[in-house]
């Protein structure tokens, strides 16, 4: 079977590889239809991670089973499913409280698991034909329809991050009326934002310097900020301050609560300088949330912070070491939630959405290729250009 496998940095490779079987009684195997490059397989890609060559890449997974081992109950040769990317056992004590994502049983390293990615185990990913699923009961979604019928470039976001951008408001503490800025308007920070209007916010700010990444924010309904036109959290507060109607119904005082109360980095540690595109500044993003974010508010980190990273400025950052404005958090009380998302926490009531018509993620996808075209596609997807948002293998 054709395979997307890891070389090296800025190397992956088209080969071809054994198909996998069925190893344990508790596994099932895939026939993939849809495998989608993610801004997390970009870190593997920039070799900023401790992955070796050789892997099959890719944690975002559907398709239909194939055959499944003696003792699976719930799912069936011919089920259309789609996998979350964290592999968890189900019966832990973390899956047990509905944390898959902390799962201490199926890699023996680390209380975390996924397919194709560095340091979650030795699991192959999923950007080819066949996969092995382990504890196939619980680490597989049902969904309805045929492959590539009107649901399937919805469908495959459910693998991460629609769930993983809905993870982002819950640690933001988004509801109904909030006020929220959004960094990074990847395929993250645009479904962070959707998911913030989908519980009904108030104002959804998404800042990024990528114009066609901004014009998908505008699009599904958020307010884009263009970081080449200025300080992005005095253009926010500026913004808010020259509103008549949100400065109208202020009390005394409030003036100082002129930021937003939810802050969500969709970034993480590759995040550019505002000065320099060129120039990483990892702490960037989490220095403007520091100010932007309202004494009482709350911040989601959502974009990952890698240990080790090997390409870290510092000897400090190689260990994943960061100073952050912790005296400026601390004293306005902000909370900040951060890490994995915990994916089946999510997927199943974000499916029904989506059955039901009141969600389209897919709509922030902007292509769809055949595996051959997968290493051209990483390419321009890691230099953010000629519109590569987010990327659909398809395996017609
Ligand atoms: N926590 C989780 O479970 C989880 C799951 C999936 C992805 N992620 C992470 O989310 C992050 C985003 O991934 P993605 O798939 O959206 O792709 P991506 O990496 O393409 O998106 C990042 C965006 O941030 C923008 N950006 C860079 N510097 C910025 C700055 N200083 N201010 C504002 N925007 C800036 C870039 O232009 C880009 O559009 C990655 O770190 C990824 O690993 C986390
Ligand atoms: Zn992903
Ligand atoms: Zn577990």
């Amino acid at each position: 079977m054709k395979a997307v496998i890891f070389e090296g940095a800025y190397e992956v490779e088209v080969r071809d590889k054994d198909r996998p079987g069925i190893a344990e009684p508790t596994d099932a195997l895939l026939r993939v239809t849809t495998a989608a490059i993610c801004g997390s397989d970009l870190h593997m890609y920039d070799g900023r991670t401790a992955m070796e060559t050789g892997h099959i890449l890719g944690h975002e997974i559907m398709g239909v089973i194939e055959q499944v081992g003696p003792a699976v109950r719930s799912i069936k040769a011919g089920d259309r499913v789609v996998l979350p990317f964290n592999i968890g056992c189900g019966v832990c004590f973390n899956c047990n409280r509905g944390l898959a994502n902390f799962c201490l049983t199926v890699n023996p390293e680390k209380a975390h698991a996924a397919y194709g990615y560095a340091g979650m185990g030795k699991f192959e990913g999923g950007q080819t034909e066949y996969v092995r699923v382990p504890f196939a009961d619980f680490n597989a979604l049902k969904v309805p329809g045929q492959p590539f019928d009107e649901f399937e470039d919805d469908f495959i976001l459910l693998a991460d991050i629609f769930p993983t951008g809905y993870h982002a408001t819950e640690l933001a503490h988004v509801g109904p009326g909030s006020t929220v800025a959004v960094f990074g308007a990847g395929p993250v920070g645009l479904l962070s934002a959707y998911s913030a209007l989908l519980k009904g916010a108030a104002e959804v700010y998404v800042v990024d310097r990528i114009e066609e990444r901004l014009a998908l924010a505008a699009e599904l309904g958020a307010t884009p900020i263009d970081i080449a036109k200025g300080n992005p959290v005095e253009q926010i507060k500026d913004m808010r301050r020259s509103n008549a109607l949100l400065q109208d119904r202020l009390r005394p005082g409030e003036d100082k609560m002129g930021g937003v109360m939810c802050g969500i980095d969709a970034v993480g540690y590759q995040a550019r300088s505002d000065d320099d595109y060129e120039r990483e500044n990892a702490m960037q993003v989490i220095t403007h949330l520091a100010s932007l974010v309202n004494p009482t508010g709350h911040i989601g980190l959502i974009g990952v912070y890698m240990q080790p990273d090997p390409g870290g400025g510092t000897d400090a950052e190689k260990q994943g070491i960061y100073p952050i404005p912790i005296g400026q958090l601390w004293g306005n009380g902000i909370t900040i939630g951060m890490g994995q998302c915990p994916v089946k926490r999510y997927n199943e009531f974000l499916r029904d959405l989506i059955i039901d018509g009141r969600a389209k993620p897919g709509r922030i996808i902007t292509h769809r290729i055949r595996i051959g075209d997968a290493p051209g596609a990483y390419a321009k997807f890691d230099k953010r250009v000629d519109g590569y948002v987010k990327v659909l293998i398809q395996f017609r």
